[in-house]
């Protein structure tokens, strides 16, 4: 599950000056273990220094762990397949983003990436009902495979797209977009706003925050209908959106988000959200002489945690396939069970609360309250 494949460049097309869309072809062998559901990712290494034939395949996290190498989450945007010729993602550039600016400027056919299997929980798996999205920029890619997929497979569904990008040049999938809208009149209905452009068509222009929002859903949209709410996109709009639909009443368990580019917030705030429940109060002592035990694919061992580090930090040391892309909190490739112990974990963009309910936690993000915590990644 967290062995990464060197997988072939099949095309790299552009859809705006800083993005592109990579398609990877998957072979025959590999297609069953690439299957994915609507709205999942994948994470693409990159070893630094590594020609564009990426040459540098080995199956190693450890290079990542001294910093030799850069991974990423990129959404899946085509519709959902249990067995996929192709992965396609979009990959906006961003500034000095490692990996996007790489994707973007270098990679061509012929090149081989790295990629994990497909993960995450930003999912929609089809069914009857009327479903709705806010996207800002990038933050699209993996509602376009929500839509598509729910659009095609379930004749009793509608959704709507409310998308914000800064520019009509700058919005990625245009195409793709126009193409749902034509296949299903009556059951897509797209909103776009521009935030730097006027629009002609009368549409909204300006920034969706959560006052806007909180004015104009209620004009498109049968709020208490919708059977869920699926935001993505940069840190601010998801928490204005979020905000937003629990000022609208709409229940915490309808609301799905993801977030991208995180790399400059804060911390996630200390509290119930980012402490696995029934952690203690006994923190700091406990840390310094902690040790974790952790089970993956299968085989488990127990090790003493160094100082600062967190729980993924330790294991990497000694179980270098241990899973992880982002070592931010967001993109959830290194969710572990916790079997026993407590952690805190500094911030959480990725796992909802019923994961947290069910004793889930990021790795990369826990640090021991317990003086020995033991995890389960295979869980
Ligand atoms: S590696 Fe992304 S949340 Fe931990």
């Amino acid at each position: 599950m967290s062995t990464f494949h060197a997988l072939r460049v099949a095309s790299v097309d552009r859809l705006t000056d800083d993005s592109v869309a990579l398609t990877i072809a998957v072979p025959p062998e590999l297609r069953s273990l690439y299957g994915y559901a609507p709205g999942q990712h994948i994470a693409l290494r990159r070893h630094r220094g590594e020609g564009a034939d990426g040459s540098a395949g080995a199956d190693s996290g450890s290079a990542a762990y001294t910093g030799s190498e850069v991974r990423r989450t990129y959404s899946l945007c085509a519709p959902s397949s249990d067995a996929p010729e192709t992965l396609r993602v979009g990959i906006r550039g961003i500034e000095g983003g490692d990996f996007s600016t790489y994707a973007v400027k270098e990679l061509a056919p012929g090149d081989t990436v790295d990629v994990l299997p497909p993960a995450g929980r930003f999912v929609l798996e089809p069914r009857p009902g009327h479903f709705a999205a806010v996207v800002g920029g990038s933050g699209i890619t993996p509602v376009l495979s929500i839509a598509a997929t729910l659009l095609a497979r379930e004749p009793e569904s509608r959704f709507c797209l409310i998308r914000s990008d800064r520019s009509t040049a700058s919005t990625m999938f245009l195409e793709e977009v126009a193409d749902l809208k034509d296949r299903f009149p009556h059951r897509f209905q797209l909103v776009t706003v521009l935030s730097r452009e006027e629009q002609q068509s009368g549409l909204p222009s300006g920034r969706l925050d959560t006052e806007r929002l909180r004015q104009l859903l209620p004009a498109l949209l049968p709020v208490e209908e919708i059977a869920g709410w699926y935001l993505c996109g940069p840190l601010g709009l998801v928490e204005g959106a979020s905000r937003a639909m629990r000022e609208l009443g709409v229940p915490r368990g309808r609301i799905h988000q993801e977030i991208f580019h995180v790399t400059d917030a804060p911390a996630a705030p200390a509290g119930e959200a980012a402490r696995a429940p029934g952690a203690g109060a006994d923190g700091a002592a406990a840390a310094r002489a902690a040790a974790v035990t952790a089970t993956l694919d299968g085989r488990s061992g127990s090790w003493p945690m160094n100082e600062g580090e967190s729980v993924l930090e330790t294991v990497l040391r000694h179980r270098a396939d241990a899973p992880f892309a982002c070592k931010g909190g967001v993109c959830g490739t290194c969710r572990v069970r916790l079997v026993s112990g407590d952690v805190h974990m500094e911030r959480n963009y990725a796992l909802e609360e019923d994961e947290l309910e069910a004793g889930y936690v990021l790795a990369c993000q826990s640090r021991p309250l317990t003086s020995a915590v033991e995890v389960d990644f295979d869980g």
